[in-house]
């Protein structure tokens, strides 16, 4: 018994990286999964090997008829909506004063108002079912502190973090949980898109130093967090960004203790 059995779970960005990986850890744990991105998944026949009765939808998380169609769509064919993961995500940034309004709104359009789009429908629809639901917010260690020209990715996740703890505020007496992953660097083409520019190989190894496990995150490690967020596991758990991040957060590492072999 898987521990999403026969529940609907919706996952945007299921195209790639995390959002594909909660998808399939899903659709392994007895989900049906209705994957949502604004590209084909390439990979997603293993998730329908998994889950048979799991559907895709091509479509942009900004546009609010398409998300409204795409949660009550979910609802008439599946009976209830009764997880949603919101991981469709891009990144972006630099120092403000070289930062164009058209970025800005680019990163806000698509990470902050398209996790407010989703959660309004798929909260709405939770809410009226008996068993609530569960929302899972991905936002970002950068949500909950600053990085070096993050500006308006970590302002995008900031928003998410505090959505995320605002919707739980408000949901909580209908029985719907809302709760915040933050990951660390995890190996995704949204990563390696980020690290592979010109000139950004010392600051790879940095970010990659300062996980206190000496490495990047794995998709699969994110989507383990999700699952725990989404299932029963968390029935007591509203409210809260859960930072998954090899340590980041945990503080500086100085390499005092390197000559006790630590
Ligand atoms: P990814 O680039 O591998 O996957 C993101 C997916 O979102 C893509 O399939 C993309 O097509 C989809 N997407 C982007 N804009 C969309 C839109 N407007 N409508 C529908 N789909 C859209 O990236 P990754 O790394 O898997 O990121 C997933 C989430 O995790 C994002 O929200 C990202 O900000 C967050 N995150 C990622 C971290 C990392 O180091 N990879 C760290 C912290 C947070």
């Amino acid at each position: 018994m898987g521990r999403l059995e026969n529940q609907v779970a919706l996952v945007t960005g299921a195209a790639s990286g995390i959002g594909y990986a909660c998808a399939l850890r899903f659709a392994q744990e007895g989900a049906i999964v209705v994957g949502f991105d604004r590209h084909e998944c390439p990979d997603w026949k293993a998730v329908a090997d998994a889950a048979p009765k799991s559907s895709y939808v091509v479509g942009d998380v900004t546009d609010e008829p398409t998300v409204e169609a795409l949660v009550r769509g979910a609802v008439s064919e599946f009976g209830s909506l009764d997880v949603s993961v919101n991981a469709a995500g891009i990144t972006g940034g630099g120092p403000v004063h070289l930062l164009s309004l058209e970025d800005w709104n680019r990163v806000m359009n698509v990470n902050a108002t398209g996790t407010f789009l989703v959660g309004k429908y798929a909260a709405g629809a939770m809410m009226d079912q008996p068993g609530g639901g569960s929302i899972v917010n991905v936002a970002s260690i950068e949500g909950v502190e600053g990085t070096e020209g993050g500006s308006c990715y970590s302002a995008s996740k900031g928003a998410v973090v505090i959505l995320t703890k605002n919707m739980a505020i408000d949901y909580g007496r209908r029985n719907v949980r809302v709760n915040a992953v933050c990951p660390g660097f995890i190996d995704t083409p949204l990563m390696r898109a980020t690290f592979d520019s010109p000139g950004m190989a010392p600051a790879r190894e940095r970010y990659r130093e300062e996980h206190k496990l000496g490495r990047f995150g794995k998709p699969e490690e994110i989507a383990g967090a999700a699952l725990f967020l989404a299932s029963s596991d968390a029935s007591f758990v509203t409210g809260h960004a859960l930072v998954v991040d090899g340590g980041f957060t945990a503080g500086m590492r100085a390499g005092v203790l390197e000559p006790l072999g630590l």
